[in-house]
């Protein structure tokens, strides 16, 4: 096992924002940030080539990898044969690499991987029926996470809201493009209803957990290994328009909902995350005023997006 670490889709929502942690706290020279495009400090990788993958981990030394490469819910459902072939073989190929020179993995899972028969607050174990495809892609990868002998880490994400890059196609994305088109436009359209209910959590503290669970001894991990619940704060879409008419008072938002609202109304209101809790001392940090406060003042000083 080698000192560095490898980042597959480190553009994204969440690599972004992970590598920039992961630098801070390990150094540059270790971390290999890797996805499709090429930028700043990013190589190029496709987590379809396995040889590649192969290549990279043992020429550089990789000890441990932050799997983000995927095709989020709003995306995936739209074509189906490839999110699969991306989340799942994607997957495979990174786990065999992991195999074969002993690396640790982090490979996120989603609230996706509940289904309409999942009570409203999800706990931690409970039947897992998905109706997407996307949902399901993820709980693959739980159950490969328990199998493939590979020391494999996963949190069931919420909805995350950010600032520092897009939101990468999934059914919560409105959490986030609502701040920039009322800072823009002062008005957003909204494609879920008004009353729709979604677990979310502010990027700081997605990070946060993300380094928590691979810093923890292994044997401290239980079955939940593969994609522990871990909740932030749920919200109405209204409450979330009320919240920051608190920075915007002319702010307004109408509704008019589309096919994400199936994959939103599919999916429980509320998570139980007290397996993380109590076997890792999983504690959010952020409630919804304190992000909406957050972005605000993130995106008067980083208005990237
Ligand atoms: N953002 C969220 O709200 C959220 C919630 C739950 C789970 N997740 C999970 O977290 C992970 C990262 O999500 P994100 O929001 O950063 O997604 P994103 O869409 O913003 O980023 C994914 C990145 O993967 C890259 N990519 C796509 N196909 C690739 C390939 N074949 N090879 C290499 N790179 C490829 C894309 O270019 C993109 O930069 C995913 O597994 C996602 O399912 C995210």
């Amino acid at each position: 096992m080698g000192p560095r670490i490898l980042v597959t889709g480190a553009l994204g929502q969440i690599g972004t924002e992970l590598v920039e942690a992961l630098r801070f706290k390990h150094g540059d020279d270790v971390i290999i940030a890797t996805d499709l495009r090429e930028s700043t400090n990013c190589r190029i990788l496709d987590v379809m080539d396995s040889e590649a993958i192969d290549s990279l981990v043992q020429t550089e030394g990789i000890g441990e990898i932050y799997h983000l490469a995927a095709l989020l819910s709003a995306t995936g459902e739209k074509n189906p044969e490839l999110c699969w072939k991306i989340n799942v073989e994607g997957l495979d190929n990174v786990i065999t690499v992991a195999k074969k020179y002993d690396c640790r993995l982090f490979a996120p899972s989603s609230i996706a991987v509940f289904g309409p028969d999942c009570p409203d607050m999800a706990p931690q174990v409970t039947p897992l029926n998905p109706s997407t495809v996307y949902g399901k892609t993820k709980v693959v990868g739980e159950q490969l996470a328990m199998t493939s002998g590979v020391d494999m880490r996963g949190l069931r994400y919420p909805g995350l809201i950010s600032y520092k890059a897009p939101a990468g196609g999934g059914t919560t994305d409105y959490a986030v493009e609502i701040f920039h088109a009322a800072l823009e436009h002062g008005h957003y359209t909204c494609f879920v209803r008004e009353d729709t209910r979604l677990p979310m959590m502010y990027m700081d503290d997605a990070i946060r957990a993300t380094l928590e669970i691979m810093e923890i001894p292994r044997e401290k991990l239980g079955e939940a290994r593969g994609g522990y619940n871990i909740a932030g704060f749920s919200f109405t879409a209204g409450e979330l328009v009320q919240s920051i008419r608190r920075h915007l008072p002319d702010f307004t938002c109408d509704f008019v909902p589309d096919v994400r609202q199936n994959y939103a109304d599919s999916w429980p209101n509320d998570i139980d995350d007290d397996v993380a809790r109590k076997e890792w001392g999983w504690a959010p940090e952020f409630d919804l005023d304190a992000t909406v406060d957050a972005m605000f003042s993130g995106l008067k000083t980083q208005p990237t997006v």
